[in-house]
């Protein structure tokens, strides 16, 4: 059955756990030099209509442990500079016999438009402020090989959670899998009805923090923001920064996370930024293991 994966809102939780436990599945083959399941015969589609590093590298190396082809859709060099739809598109990828898509967009909700057209497989790799499911995987993987289980632990979401698709599917996954959610931010860039997102808010650092077992730091997205949602890049930084100064009002072995990119002297500093307590790294390196398993999931466990 081949399957979606466009938010993790709506995933059932043993859904959710069944991708992470082939996800630690996949990286203890793929460290041990095990064979992986073979899915030669998929020709995946990139669509990245946003900049992106880590996520379509990601999805590439992913793809091609699984032994996939992977197809790379400048959108910059693509029809849609000539004024195609997006529609038009994703109907010629499926009549091209592309078998499935990764795609970024700026609008929330694209994926599920492209979905609708393309009727294989779409893999969401973050929709304007909507979601980004494959970072959230990528991240309760982190943490549960360091922290054993996400029930109970207390995770402070740091920054701009009100334009991060980030916060928004790690707010959801934690949540179901028995964390204490905690939105940590000015005022301004917290969700404007609390009911919107699972978790408490807090606009002051310390308060968000104390006690925290995992923080998760989010840059500020200025390309997502109107003028005058803070006073200044400075002030900011003055007033949510993780650093070691702050760091102590969480608990001893706190993990400090980022998505990326980060923005070194905003909402982290360098010493933290690599220092000890950081598993930014091992996101990155998990962030190939989840998108194994989300392809395998999206079509079905087929193999050839
Ligand atoms: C994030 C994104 O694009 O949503 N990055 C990522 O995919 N790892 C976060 C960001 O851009 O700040």
């Amino acid at each position: 059955m081949n399957r979606n994966l466009i938010a993790i809102r709506t995933m059932p939780n043993d859904e959710i756990t069944g991708l992470l436990d082939l996800a630690a599945e996949f990286k203890a083959k793929i460290n041990a030099g095990e064979d992986v399941p073979s899915m030669k015969k998929t020709v995946i589609g990139l669509l990245f209509f946003e900049n992106s590093t880590r996520t379509r590298v990601s999805f590439e190396q992913a793809a091609f442990y699984l032994g996939m082809r992977s197809s790379n859709f400048a959108t910059s060099a693509s029809s849609m500079t000539k004024g195609e739809t997006l529609k038009d598109t994703i109907l010629t990828l499926r009549h091209e016999r592309i078998n499935g898509l990764v795609m970024r967009h700026k609008s929330s909700g694209a994926p599920m438009l492209a979905a609708k057209h393309f009727g294989g497989p779409v893999l969401n790799a973050g929709d304007g402020q909507h979601e980004h499911p494959t970072q959230a995987l990528a991240d309760a993987l982190t943490i549960l090989e360091r922290k054993t289980s996400l029930e109970g632990l207390n995770v402070s979401i740091v920054g701009d959670v009100e334009h991060s698709r980030v916060a928004r599917s790690n707010a959801w996954l934690l949540d179901k899998l028995g964390a204490n959610v905690r939105l940590v931010g000015p005022r301004t860039l917290l969700p404007p009805h609390p009911s919107m997102l699972p978790g408490e808010c807090y606009d002051e650092l310390e308060e968000g923090i104390s006690g925290a077992d995992v923080i998760i730091c989010l840059r500020l997205q200025r390309e997502r923001m109107a003028e005058g949602m803070i006073s200044s890049i400075g002030e900011y930084a003055s007033l949510y920064q993780i650093n070691a100064d702050t760091l102590r009002f969480a608990n001893p072995g706190c993990l400090v996370m980022h998505p990326g990119p980060i923005n070194r002297g905003v909402e982290i500093d360098d010493v933290t930024a690599d220092g000890d307590s950081a598993v930014i790294n091992q996101q990155v390196e998990n962030g190939v293991f989840v998108r194994m398993a989300a392809f395998y999931w999206c079509f079905g466990g087929q193999q050839s």
